[in-house]
């Protein structure tokens, strides 16, 4: 069973309100937050005022996607705002294994999230203290990119990691997720998939958020 997160970053920001209730009342299971700093990726978005201001009114787990240089000295502070989930990326991080250990001594699950030219297997030594890994299947920065066709491999190589070591990471796919690759990608092993421009540029989303969670029963 998939879980689906459905990303903000392609939600309404006039009326976010709107777009939490419906993701409270649809099937999502978590909400997906893109942080963006300038920096790590050529864009920049919201920070931990925005996200606290939504955590007041959202029902459902806050998995904080982390686009930033240096997200070591911002772990406390998206903790105290509301992420559930964790990622920081693995190209922003010179002490990757810290950084998971301060994620969680936060309270938060642990993710790293991989750039789509960053190979898997840099996970191999910490695999175990992972929660969650976010595949990036696109460059990050913006929604509505086309998915990298490669990611399929990384999934695949990535799950037998998993099993072969005995881990319990979820493996989350971000970037240009549609209802045509959901079925494949859940079948080379994705537990969590991210869907920013599907959900939210369909003509009705919650629907559009039924129709992916069908996909991964
Ligand atoms: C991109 C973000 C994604 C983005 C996905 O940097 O990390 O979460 O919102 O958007 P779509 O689903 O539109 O590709
Ligand atoms: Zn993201």
């Amino acid at each position: 069973m998939a879980l689906i997160a459905p990303s903000i970053l392609s939600a309404n920001f006039l009326n976010m309100e709107a777009d939490i209730n419906m993701i409270n009342n649809s099937e999502a299971d978590w909400f997906h937050l893109d942080v963006m700093d300038g920096r790590f990726v050529p864009n920049i978005t919201f920070g931990m005022p925005v996200i606290a201001a939504m955590k007041a009114k959202a029902k459902k787990t806050f998995d904080v996607h982390l686009m930033i240089v240096e997200p070591e000295k911002y772990i406390e502070g998206f903790a105290k705002a509301g992420a559930d989930v964790l990622s920081v990326h693995y190209e922003a991080s010179t002490h990757l294994h810290r950084n998971l250990q301060i994620i969680k001594a936060n309270g938060m699950k642990a993710g790293v999230a991989m750039n789509p030219h960053t190979p898997i297997e840099l996970l191999a030594d910490l695999i175990e203290d992972i929660d969650v890994v976010c595949l990036m299947s696109v460059n990050p920065g913006f929604g509505g990119q086309k998915f990298i066709e490669r990611t399929y491999h990384k999934i695949r190589t990535l799950k037998q990691m998993i099993v072969e070591r005995g881990a319990s990471t979820l493996i989350e796919i971000d970037g240009g997720v549609t209802l045509q690759n959901a079925g494949l990608l859940i079948k080379d092993g994705a537990d969590v998939l991210v869907a920013g421009n599907t959900v939210f540029s369909s003509p009705d989303p919650a629907d559009t958020i039924k129709k992916l969670k069908e996909i991964g029963k």
